[in-house]
């Protein structure tokens, strides 16, 4: 292929048929012009590509348009017209095709010149897509062109859903609302996208709009206080809005460890289940038999051993067990209840609040996290049976359910996250799990997410895994990550029939969190 969209050489040679055959001849000009010709030429039979579309199932289809003008967009919505027909699809693949033309014959300047002869190549689009909405019935060489707004705004008013969760815009229908389907978050879901692409924000707004929308219980495991004041509503919100937000967040439970009374974040050692409790003071029921039986004895009392219990006991294991909570530095904890009444555990289950956030974030050290953690995911699963709806949210979950966990209770907080993923549907555990960094998190959590939340990925090593994980997604959609705005992401799964690419819109509270100020760039 000559480079012809390349400027004409200063000098060249051009063959030339003549009746005595064929002359090099020293011809720069009308070189030029022939290169000029030979684009006016294939730009017209590249603009003259219709836009057509074929399909042999009537549910997929293939298409080809030109380049001039290209108005199709990956991802984004069309009509394809033959006759009366007519039937809504949605573009979800998208390239640039060399397609080899016949030969061209651009008779030169010359008048003993037979001309130029060349054969075109030309640029075209073609592409792939779903039918959405249409009678089943192949097609062939139909019309296609994008879909307008309205078109697109119709064909959401079709869709039969019973809740839809008006969570932003369709990205490529700007105006076009994006309804979530209420009813999808019945299914485990995924939400990831690099660090500052919006993941926090918008998982804000999903609990914000099923706050308001259904009557799912949110439990939310918040490591960096973001939704520490998730029922503070924005000043300028509408006030209709703001007036049925509160009544719906009105019982929503904040536990922190700097809170005082009922919404300190607090447990007690007898709620935990035996193997943390076990974790936690490191011990083995068999090389530490004395003391794990010791252990075994207090916590029936649910508490930790005491001076004077070590005191009051001549059993072996008193003192050595005491010794070691101490020597732990576990008896000092601030996330002990003492002598409070209640515990964050128990406000889980306690169903006149609309939802617990547990600030996580609240606590001053990893190990408190992550004990916290456990404790939470190990009493849901405990008491599984209980069949009580409930969105078990993880944000930043590669700290939660890591990949490869670095100590006993990030183990078993792992293997709590990973048999909740795996058998938590059938008894009403519902999870939304948060990362920028989907390859630390549990492999077998991500396995089980049947809905794909997926905002801006920088990491060609994390697309390629978002695509190996989600092969139900098409992965040109996925290939987009990379372009999404901040607030943009793609949606799949049963929250969305189509993948669709949207934009998030704005909360409704308050964000909690703690950006760090950008006041030192400017020097002052
Ligand atoms: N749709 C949006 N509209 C306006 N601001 C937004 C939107 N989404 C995110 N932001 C802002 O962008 C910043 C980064 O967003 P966010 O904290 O949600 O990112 P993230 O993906 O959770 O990052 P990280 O992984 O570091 O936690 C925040 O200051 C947030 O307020
Ligand atoms: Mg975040």
């Amino acid at each position: 292929m000559p480079a012809l969209s390349t400027r004409a050489p200063a000098r060249a040679t051009l063959a030339v048929m003549t009746a005595a055959g064929i002359e090099q001849r020293d011809d720069a000009d009308a070189i030029a012009r022939g290169l000029e010709r030979f684009r006016a030429v294939r730009r017209s039979l590249e603009e003259a590509v219709l836009p057509l579309a074929t399909s042999l199932d009537g549910r997929r289809f293939t298409f080809q348009a030109s380049l001039h003008g290209l108005e199709l967009q990956l991802g984004g919505y069309v009509v394809i017209e033959q006759g009366e027909r007519s039937e809504f699809g949605q573009v979800l693949d998208l390239s640039l095709e060399h397609a080899s033309g016949t030969e061209l014959d651009l008779p030169s300047d010359d008048p003993g010149s037979l001309g130029l002869k060349t054969g075109v190549t030309l640029r075209l689009a073609r592409g792939e897509g779903a039918v959405i909405e249409g009678d089943g019935a192949p097609f062939h060489d139909a019309i296609l062109r994008p879909a307008t707004a309205e078109e697109v705004r119709a064909w959401t008013g079709r869709l039969r859903r019973k809740a839809v969760l008006d969570v932003g815009e369709l990205a490529l229908a700007p105006g076009v609302p994006c309804g979530l389907d209420a009813g999808g978050f019945d299914r485990h879901t995924f939400l990831c996208g690099q660090s500052g692409s919006g993941k926090t924000y918008s998982l804000g707004v999903v609990l914000e709009r099923l706050l308001l929308s259904t009557g799912l219980r949110i439990i939310v495991l918040d490591p960096n206080s973001d939704f520490a004041r998730i029922a503070s509503v924005r000043d300028g919100t509408d006030p209709a809005t703001a007036d049925a937000y509160r009544a719906a967040t009105a019982s929503i439970a904040v536990h922190s460890a700097q809170a005082t009374g009922e919404h300190r974040l607090r447990i007690r050692l007898g709620e935990i289940g035996a193997a943390t409790q076990a974790a936690l003071l490191r011990l083995d029921p068999i090389a530490d038999a004395d003391e794990h039986a010791e252990l075994t004895r207090l916590l029936e009392e649910g508490r930790m051993p005491t001076a004077e219990d070590v005191e009051a006991s001549d059993r072996p294991g008193a003192r050595a067990l005491q010794q070691r909570a101490h020597n732990l530095g576990i008896t000092e904890l601030g996330v002990w209840a003492r002598e409070q009444p209640g515990s964050t555990l128990a406000a889980l289950h306690d169903e006149s609040n609309r939802g617990v956030v547990v600030d996580l974030g609240s606590l001053p050290t990893p190990e408190e996290q992550s004990l916290v953690a456990e404790a939470v995911l190990g009493e849901l699963w405990r008491r599984r049976e209980e069949r009580r709806p409930v969105l078990l949210v993880i944000d930043e979950a590669h700290n939660v359910c890591p990949a490869a966990p670095e100590n006993p209770i990030l183990a078993l907080a792992t293997e709590h996250a990973v048999r909740i993923a795996a058998e938590g549907r059938k008894f009403g555990l519902y999870m939304l799990v948060s990362t920028q960094r989907p390859q630390k998190v549990h492999e077998n959590v991500i396995t089980q997410c049947d809905n794909l939340l997926l905002m801006r990925l920088n990491s060609a090593a994390d697309a390629r895994f978002a695509q190996s994980v989600f092969s139900f997604v098409p992965p040109r959609l996925v290939d987009q990550a990379p372009a999404f705005r901040l607030g943009e992401a793609l949606v799949a799964g049963k929250l969305s029939p189509n993948p669709s690419l949207l934009r998030f819109g704005s909360r409704i509270s308050e964000e909690g969190g703690s950006d760090i100020p950008a006041t030192w760039a400017g020097g002052g």
